[in-house]
């Protein structure tokens, strides 16, 4: 049933919930006469510890929090310490007090509190009170939306990561039955074919037949090399076998030959690189997306890979002499390979530089630790 006028006006008109840090009873009367005189609609507590004052600030929904700044065991520094300490978002403070002088006052606008009113002289309390909420609500809903987009980019980091893992998962997967179930079957043509053939050899009467059958054999030694290289491309088991410093060196070969473009590499090693192989992984497909990218996108003739591991960090970067590009981040959804090696630099604890203008030629960079 909707409420009368008069019962949703004083809804509407909401009271201010004020707490006053003060110890001397006089002072809080007097400010108690203030508030009635600026006309403000409030609620008012007074508390004279830090510990009332915490225990307050936790458990009540406070507007804002005015302080004497000299009180028997404590000063205002310390008030706003306490509330700052006790909740995420802090409500404004004032300082009505004594006169500090104005270097102790703008000391204390300095460590944070909103405005500093003299005790003797509060014709502008309600005017401060008001500023002091409006200007907090701005503040708050601006922490808060910030609050919101940096939770926000952690899930979505969190996300990618998670996919990151899936695809690898299900890489190493399907290269696992590619090679049981397909490489099983293929040896078996293999074998039954020259089998076959070395039965009718010299009694077959029907020399078409004879050449079918080279063929067949023929079209299973190609479709075992490819089976060979998507494995490879899913998940090179040199990676798991030889190391990364061989992996790498593996997908540049590749690269060349795949691509027909020069590439060389680098490799200066002063410390042991000692990865887990989640983490080897994650080095590895950095690479092998930057070069992905150079055959793509940069027109290059030639890239080159330098790898160098020194003082505890690895240091991996892809040079390319191609058309280069004007690099912006977080510059649409439809590519994923950059945001993709970033996401894996961070998740190794290391960092990814993009040097790229356009016709200068690209350099990708990722510096990894080696320590956990
Ligand atoms: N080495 C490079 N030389 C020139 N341009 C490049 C190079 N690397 C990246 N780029 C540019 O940056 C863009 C983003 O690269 P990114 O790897 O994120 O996406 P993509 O390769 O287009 O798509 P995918 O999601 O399949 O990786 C590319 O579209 C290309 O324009
Ligand atoms: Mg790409």
């Amino acid at each position: 049933m909707p409420g009368t006028e008069l019962e949703l006006n004083q809804e509407s008109v909401k009271k201010i919930n004020i707490l006053h840090v003060e110890d001397n009873p006089d002072d809080a009367e007097l400010l108690r006469f203030g508030l009635l005189e600026s006309g403000l609609t409030f609620e008012l507590t007074v508390v004279d510890t830090l510990e009332s004052l915490r225990k307050e600030v936790e458990n009540q929904d406070i507007d804002v929090v005015i302080t004497d700044h000299n009180l028997a065991s404590f000063t205002s520094i310390e008030v706003m310490a306490e509330v700052s300490a006790a909740t995420s978002i802090s409500p404004p403070i004032l300082i009505v007090s004594g006169a500090i002088g104005e270097e102790l006052a703008t000391e204390l606008i300095k460590a944070g509190a909103h405005d500093y009113l003299i005790k003797d002289n509060l014709f502008r309390l309600g005017t401060a009170i008001d500023n002091a909420i409006r200007f907090a609500q701005e503040t708050n809903s601006h922490i808060q939306s910030q609050q919101a987009l940096a939770e926000s980019e952690e899930r979505y980091r969190q996300l990618v990561l998670h996919l990151e893992r899936l695809r690898e998962n299900e890489r190493r997967e399907l290269a696992r039955d590619i090679h049981d179930d397909l490489g099983g079957n293929m040896v078996a043509i293999k074998l039954g074919l020259s089998h076959i053939l070395q039965h009718f050899q010299n009694s077959c009467p029907n020399q078409e037949i004879l050449e079918l059958i080279h063929v067949l054999q023929n079209v299973t030694e190609e479709s075992v090399l490819s089976m060979r290289r998507i494995i490879s491309d899913l998940r090179p088991s040199i990676l798991d076998d030889l190391g990364l410093v061989a992996a790498i060196e593996w997908l540049v070969r590749e690269f060349e030959s795949r691509y027909k473009l020069k590439a060389k590499i680098s490799t200066v090693i002063e410390t042991e690189i000692k990865l887990p192989n989640e983490k080897k992984t994650g080095v590895f497909r950095i690479i092998q997306e930057a070069l992905t990218n150079v055959a793509k996108h940069a027109d290059a003739n030639l890239v080159v890979v330098h790898i160098f591991s020194r003082q505890g960090n690895l240091s991996i970067e892809i040079r390319d002499n191609g058309k280069g590009f004007t690099y912006k981040k977080c510059s649409g959804f439809t590519s994923y390979g950059i945001v993709g090696m970033e996401e894996r630099a961070n998740a190794l604890n290391g960092s990814l530089i993009i040097d790229s203008t356009p016709e200068n030629g690209t350099s990708i960079s990722a510096i990894i630790p080696l320590t956990e």
